[in-house]
């Protein structure tokens, strides 16, 4: 058996995970802890850098001592550390890169740098039984990436299109922010569009561009669609009375653009499995419209989703991106361990 200690502070979350790897080849998620900061930054209507690091220093080592008490197993098993190194929040990264480079010390362990991106990515692997099926294309939607990967294996990856502006899950939050609506952005949205009903005499006919649908390439742009917003609301006086309305057309028109994209780019490369991962990948409405398109466009290839608990930001992800790197022999020691705020999904 094969154990993977799993660290994640990238952003906001402050999480541990222990993975076990059987001759099966079979992961297995022995324990997974994450603990939220979102309370702490929903009044600052999102997350402030250094109140996101100190409370990583707080809590990363009872989330550690957790995910080790609930995989009830001790140190001297674990083969490796693995810990995301970029890309995030620089004060978030390095206080669990730093604590990872002292245990690796302490305990004498070889350390798996793991790209978030590629955490994300594994998420979608974690707790299902069925093989993938490759070529598998990618839509990973956070809150700092937007970006189509093509998998030729569980971890062999080429980026082939990306945000040019603004993430998604950004796009999400700058808009409930400007609509009042608080931190996290995506829940928020997603929740108040569903009070839409088409049919209300209400509805004041919102609509909002959807940028480069038409683009002849895999990249997206979302800040011009947060400016249109943004000068929508400047007009309509009465626009939180609209507000379903509002969350509706924005939701919508961030799915419109994200499906166009991935529908195209799975056409022009002949993808076997299509994968929905990160934050934005919670979205229910998001979920159902690729589903739905899928089955109607591209009836023959499979559609894998993370489980829930896996697709905002947790370890478990983390660990097993790290095992695939372990692996393949790619760990390095706590003395060239480095937080990269910006790293390249390689
Ligand atoms: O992956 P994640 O936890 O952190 C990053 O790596 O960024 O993603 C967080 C993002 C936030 O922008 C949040 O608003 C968005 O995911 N998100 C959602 C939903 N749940 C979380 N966006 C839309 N709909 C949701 N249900
Ligand atoms: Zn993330």
């Amino acid at each position: 058996m094969t154990y993977i200690l799993g660290i994640e502070t990238s952003c906001d979350e402050t999480a541990a995970s222990v993975l076990a790897v059987g001759s099966s080849g079979c992961p297995k998620i022995m324990s997974n802890i994450v603990f939220s900061q979102i309370k702490i930054h929903q009044k600052y209507s999102g997350v402030v850098p250094e109140i996101a690091a100190r409370e990583h220093v707080a809590r990363i080592i009872p989330v550690l001592d957790a995910a080790i008490r609930e995989a009830k197993i001790t140190k001297n098993k674990l083969a490796a550390l693995a810990i995301t190194s970029g890309p995030g929040l620089i004060t978030s990264l390095l206080s669990g890169v730093e604590t990872v480079r002292t245990l690796a010390f302490a305990w004498q362990k070889p350390v798996v740098a793991v790209n978030h991106i590629a955490g994300h990515l594994a998420a979608a692997f974690i707790e299902r039984k069925k093989k993938v099926k490759f070529p598998a294309l990618a839509l990973t939607v956070s809150g700092g990436h937007t970006d189509l990967v093509l998998l030729a294996d569980y971890d062999r990856y080429q980026i082939i299109g990306r945000t040019l502006d603004d993430a998604a899950g950004e796009a999400f939050d700058k808009g409930a922010k400007m609509l009042g609506l608080g931190y996290p952005g995506g829940p928020a949205i997603a929740k108040m569009a569903a009070k839409y009903s088409s049919s209300s005499r209400k509805n004041i006919g919102l609509e909002l561009p959807r940028p480069m649908l038409h683009s002849a390439n895999y990249d997206f742009s979302f800040s011009g669609l947060k400016t249109a917003l943004w000068y929508k609301i400047k007009k309509d006086s009465e626009y939180q009375k609209h507000l379903p309305e509002y969350c509706h057309q924005f939701q919508a028109a961030i799915i419109d653009v994200l499906l166009a994209k991935t529908i195209k780019a799975a056409k022009d490369h002949q993808v076997r499995t299509i994968i929905l991962c990160g934050g934005v990948s919670a979205n229910t409405e998001l979920r159902q419209a690729l589903a739905g398109k899928l089955k109607t466009e591209l009836p023959q290839v499979e559609f894998l989703l993370p489980l829930l608990k896996y697709t905002t930001d947790n370890a478990a992800m983390i660990a097993l991106a790290g095992y695939y790197l372990y692996r393949r022999r790619k760990f390095t020691t706590w003395k060239k361990l480095r937080a990269q705020s910006v790293s390249e999904l390689a």
